[in-house]
């Protein structure tokens, strides 16, 4: 069984790719066999896991442009022992290059047909818009989606927006889509605003909210400038310990066992 997570929320800076990249590697430390697939073009969860974008040949574009096979692009990290389809600048114009091509929202489902038994997880991040790419990721994304909630003000808002997407792409193209989960992020149990959030957000969604909330830590926003994950960058740290329960927490949920 392969479980396929599309991480979206249109809102920007709201610990998508932290989140993705996060519990790519604690998933693969968990002995899971996981590939990330980034789908933005700002690479940022390319770069958080210390690769060069200069330096690339293929990416995800090339992917959804259909110029080479999702295997080729795949590149292996030994360290943490787990694989990465990266991003590169090139993929901003791949909604407009995908303009009038047929079944262009179905590019990466089909790209990933080859691949997903060899994976027990596949994480996909997505862009902060509902355009093409996300709309890619959300017709791969099998299992579902899970969405990051910034605990700030108007966190809420842009909720029901992402909602009706992903009710019209379960409709139309991905019927096994539902909000798989919602994550709290940045949270600040010091702060009024953080605990109304967090108690609005449950209030809504209930159990699918993740129980594991994720705190505000510098440690999480410095690992991604020295291309490490939490994982080797500082394990111990609040953020580090939060993404570890969080990955061990949609393991059990993913796999049955909670
Ligand atoms: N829990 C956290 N504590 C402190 N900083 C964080 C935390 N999570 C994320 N950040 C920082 O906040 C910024 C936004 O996070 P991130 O890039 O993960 O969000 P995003 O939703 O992927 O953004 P975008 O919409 O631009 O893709 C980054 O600089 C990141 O390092
Ligand atoms: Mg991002």
């Amino acid at each position: 069984m392969t479980y396929i997570y599309a991480f979206a929320n249109q809102k920007g800076g709201v610990g998508k790719t932290t989140s993705a990249v996060n519990l790519t590697a604690y998933l693969a430390a968990l002995g899971r066999r996981v590939l990330l697939i980034d789908m933005d073009a700002q690479a940022n969860a390319s770069s958080s896991m210390g690769i060069d974008k200069s330096k690339l040949t293929v990416s995800s574009y090339d992917v959804l442009l259909g110029n080479v096979t999702a295997a080729k692009a795949t590149l292996k990290n030994e360290k943490y022992n787990l694989h990465i389809i990266p991003s590169s600048p090139a993929l901003a114009a791949a909604e407009i290059e995908l303009v009038g091509e047929l079944a262009r929202e179905y590019r990466l489902r089909q790209a990933l047909a080859t691949e997903v038994e060899k994976y027990d997880y596949i994480l996909i991040d997505c862009p902060p818009s509902l355009g093409l790419l996300t709309v890619n990721a959300l017709t791969a994304a099998t299992t579902g989606v899970l969405i990051p909630v910034q605990c700030e003000y108007l966190a809420l808002e842009g909720l029901s927006q992402l909602s009706r997407t992903v009710q019209l792409v379960k409709q139309r193209l991905n019927p096994k889509l539902e909000i798989a989960g919602l994550l709290l992020t940045m949270y600040d149990a010091r702060t009024a605003l953080s605990q109304q959030v967090a108690a609005e957000v449950e209030k809504f969604y209930g159990s699918r909210v993740f129980s594991t909330r994720i705190p505000r830590n510098v440690r999480l926003s410095e690992a991604p400038s020295y291309g490490q994950p939490i994982l080797t960058y500082a394990p111990s740290s609040p953020g580090g310990l939060a993404y570890k329960a969080l990955a061990a927490e949609l393991a059990a949920r993913s796999e049955g066992t909670s």
